[in-house]
């Protein structure tokens, strides 16, 4: 696991932002996975303005979304589907059609699910996952517990999440679904390369035990100690837990700038 400590959070989604741009010129036809929050929006707006300035074109990509709330009605303006219609789809100038996501409205939602992670891997899998990480660990919507070798399917929120994630639902706790569907770990595990962004001191303690605790289905994203290509990038405020963080700098201060992260 690599964790690079960035100067802002401006600096963090640029250097996200680079690794996409690259990925995606290098590999036109690359199939990215798309997280949703307030952890990867700045790394989309950076996307897009390369976008707009002629930089970069999403054209022929593919994306999967990590997660979905059930429940919410067609179009809901915090359906993570629509989110990213927002951020991503429109922004990049790319066709919905370039964007699959859990099918959470299905009545036969098991099926879903594992058709969820088919379609996934007859893509080809995916190159390059996005994270946020939530003040309790999880990451997608795999809550303390989930089992590390999870695939995708329903996971009900912790009370703890749902006041979190209320800030999208006008600040009503009641308004945000209990259930969601989300790729499970081990589903996260198989992308090619990973990286989770986390910016501020509310998520210094989930970073600490990701990065430094043991590995454990307590701490789902403590399962990216075990990815080979596993990327942390954080800005000073979010590292503050982390009890080897001045090694982290001299680490990547002593980077050839040809690795890239
Ligand atoms: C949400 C999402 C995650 C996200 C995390 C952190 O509940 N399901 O994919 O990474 O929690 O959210 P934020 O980036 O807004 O802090």
């Amino acid at each position: 696991m690599e964790v690079v400590i960035v100067a802002d959070v401006a600096s963090g989604a640029s250097q996200v932002a680079h690794v996409v741009a690259d990925l995606v010129s290098r590999q036109p036809g690359a199939v990215l996975g798309l997280a949703t929050g307030s952890s990867v929006e700045p790394v989309y707006a950076d996307l897009a303005r390369r976008h707009r300035s002629g930089e970069l074109s999403f054209g022929t990509v593919r994306a999967f979304l990590l997660d979905e709330y059930i429940g919410l009605p067609d179009g809901h303006p915090a359906s993570y589907r629509q989110v990213i219609t927002r951020q991503v789809v429109g922004p990049l100038g790319m066709s919905p059609e370039q964007v699959m996501a859990p099918d959470s409205m299905s009545g036969d939602i098991g099926p879903a699910c594992r058709s969820y992670d088919e379609q996934i891997a007859a893509a080809g899998g995916i190159d390059l996952q996005l994270l946020g990480i939530g003040t309790d660990g999880h990451i997608g919507f795999n809550e303390p517990g989930s089992s590390l070798g999870s695939r995708t399917r329903v996971k009900t929120l912790t009370d703890r999440t749902r006041v979190d994630n209320a800030r999208f639902f006008g600040g009503q706790v009641a308004s945000v679904p209990r259930h969601v569907m989300t790729q499970g770990v081990a589903t996260i595990l198989q992308a090619r390369h990973l990286i989770l962004t986390a910016w501020g001191t509310g998520k210094a303690d989930a970073v600490a035990a990701c990065v430094e605790g043991p590995i454990t289905a307590s701490v789902p994203a403590s399962a990216l100690q075990m990815h080979p290509h596993a990327t942390v990038v954080l800005d000073p405020d979010a590292a503050t837990g982390l009890l080897r963080r001045s090694y982290y700098e001299e680490v990547f201060a002593a980077k050839p700038a040809w690795q890239g992260l």
